[in-house]
Parts: C-alpha cells; structure tokens; sequence
C-alpha cells in the first residue's frame, strides 16, 4: 500500500511516498528561508510560501519514488495543531488529490506523526514507552501505550524548549532557527560558566517551564560588553544547554522509572541536540532502558512521518471525512 503523506504545518512544505508502515520511498522537505530576516515564523508569509512550493515539492517527491500521480493507495495531510493558514494549504492539497483521484484520505494529527517517526525507523521499539516530543512548538512527555494510545504526561507551560533555543540564539547574535549553533557552541563552551535556573525541576508534576531561563539568560546577556559576550558566546551556549536539558533529562527518566518502561524515544526538531542524546544515552543506561532517536531528517517536521502515521490511523479509524478541517490547538488524545 502506498501513502503519500503531506506536511505544511508551519515553516517546512514537505511531501512523501512511503509503503505500508516503513518503507520511505521520498521524503521531500523544504524549509522556508524567509523567516531568518524576522527571528521567528511569520504566520502569514509561512502560507503564502506553501502556496509557492507545493505543487514543486509534490512533483518532485513522486518522481524520487518512481510513481505517477494518481499510484498512491492513501493521502494522509496534517490538520492540527499548527499555523492556521499554513495548516490550510496542505490539508486541502490533500484533499483535492483524495477526490480527483477517488482516494481514500486521512487527516493526521502532527503530534501522531513525530510518535510515529519512531515507529517507522526503529521496528523493535517497545509498544509500550515513554516519547518526548520537543520542538519549536511542543514540549510534551507521553507515555505511549502502542500506536494510538497516549497518555500526556505533561507538557510546557509556557514556551517550548525549540523556542527558547531560537530566543537563546538571537540574544547570542546566532542565526534563525539557532538550536543547531547553539548544539554545535555548546561543544566548545564552558557548561560551568554560569548556573542558569532549571524550570519546575523540582515540581512532582512531569510539566516544564522555559520563560523563565530564557529571561535569566537575557538578563545575564544584557550585563555584559561586546567584547565579553564574544569571549563568552560559547560558555553561554552550553550553560544555557545544561539548564534546558537537565530538566528534559530528569522527569524523563523519572517518568521511565515511575512507569516501568524499558524504551524512551525523542522526537521533533530539538531531537538531533547532540548533547540531550548524549545525556539520554547515559541516564537511560543506568537504569537499563533502552533509548531511540530518529535520524536528523526524521526529527524535523517532515512527511514521510505524516504517510506512516496516516497509515497507521487508516487501519484503526478508516477514512476521514473530506469535510475535515484544520485545527490550530489541537491536542493528543
Ligand atoms: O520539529 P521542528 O522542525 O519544527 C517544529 O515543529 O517546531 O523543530 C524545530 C526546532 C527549532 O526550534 C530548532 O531550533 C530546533 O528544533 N533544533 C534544535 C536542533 N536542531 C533543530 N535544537 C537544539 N539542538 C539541535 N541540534
Ligand atoms: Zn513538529
């Protein structure tokens, strides 16, 4: 069975082939440059850059997997949550193919399809594991109890962890989206240079909270020349890595041991953070779980996760109606 899979949740315009659960034939991405100007997503030009490209993403996702419109078995398209207008452009692409090629078509849930990343690269992954999900979007731990059946266990009360990234790295003077220069400063930096707060660490409660060290590192920022800030862009770097990860790090691995999971895996785009899988890989060690990552181009947004979640849902619920509409909040249930 072939699924094309199709996501324009907010800055990548993505589309891809994929067969039954896991065979990838094309994963198209595009990420869209024209936010870096801005410092951030620009909901409205984020739309109008999905518009542009695609039916040129599209055209070229079928020809890497060698099949003609039409060939596909599926549509699957992310509805929610995400930006509204961009959200747009996607779901009704799919749709229009589903009723001029009188396919069946399902509407994905984009949380769904970062679980389902994992699923589609690692087949030995335990049914039964606890994922976080961490992007510029999301900070959500889910105990996942097979594909379809989640239990939030908690999520950012204010920004997400990929966001904070990318407020960190305008305040260093990095580029947009910072996380992967801050990953690669991190490297050199001094981690002990300066002990930023670790938000809600303390808290029983499995949410997050990163307000509140993005501020700290504004305001430490803020105290220093030019001059020191370029000595210590590094130091900064991986200071503010270990105050954002250690709390990652801790309620995962307490939520592993509190729900006696021997797998966890990550998703989304803070995923590929070298450091934070480093971390991982030696707490998850200890209490002898194992650990699962998607390759980098499976954590970013992308299709091909969308095809297999949309794979996957198809056999539980069957079609979705075409009537389906975007949802901006929707949530995992
Ligand atoms: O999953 P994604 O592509 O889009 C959203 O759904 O948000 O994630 C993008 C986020 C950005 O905030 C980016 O800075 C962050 O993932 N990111 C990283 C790394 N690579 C991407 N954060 C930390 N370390 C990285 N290596
Ligand atoms: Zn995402």
């Amino acid at each position: 069975m072939i699924t094309l899979g199709i996501e324009t949740s907010c800055d990548e315009t993505s589309v891809a082939v994929v067969e039954d659960s896991d065979k990838i034939l094309s994963n198209v991405i595009l990420s869209q440059l024209i936010h870096k100007g801005y410092g951030g997503v620009v909901p409205e030009l984020a739309g109008r850059e999905h518009l542009k490209a695609i039916m040129t993403v599209y055209d070229e996702a079928l020809k890497k997997a060698g099949v003609q419109a039409g060939d596909f078995d599926l549509i699957a398209a992310t509805y929610g949550p995400g930006l509204v207008g961009a959200l747009l452009v996607g779901l009704n692409f799919g749709k229009g193919l589903a009723y001029g090629y009188d396919k069946p078509f399902v509407a994905v849930n984009h949380l769904e399809g970062h679980i389902a990343s994992n699923f589609l690269v690692h087949p030995n992954l335990p049914e039964k594991h606890i994922t976080l999900i961490i992007s510029g979007g999301h900070t959500s731990l889910v105990l996942v109890n097979g594909f379809g059946r989640y239990r939030v266990l908690g999520q950012t009360k204010d920004d997400a962890v990929g966001e904070a990234y990318d407020k960190v790295a305008k305040l260093l003077g990095l580029g947009y989206p910072g996380g992967e220069q801050i990953d690669r400063l991190g490297r050199i930096g001094d981690r002990k240079y300066f002990r930023f707060p670790r938000g809600v660490i303390r808290e029983e409660s499995y949410d997050f909270s990163y307000s509140g060290l993005k501020t700290a590192v504004a305001l430490h920022v803020r105290d220093l020349s030019e001059s020191e800030l370029e000595q210590h862009r590094a130091d900064i770097a991986a200071s503010f890595q270990e105050a954002a990860l250690e709390v990652l790090v801790v309620k995962t691995i307490r939520a592993a041991k509190e729900f006696g999971v021997e797998a966890v895996s990550l998703s989304g785009g803070v995923a590929s953070n070298s450091r934070l899988k480093e971390l991982m890989q030696k707490h998850l060690s200890k209490i002898k779980a194992r650990f699962f990552c998607p390759p980098p181009e499976l954590c970013t947004d992308n299709a091909a996760m969308i095809a297999a979640a949309g794979f996957r849902r198809f056999g539980i619920d069957g079609p979705s109606d075409l009537n389906a509409n975007a949802v901006p909040y929707l949530k995992l249930v």
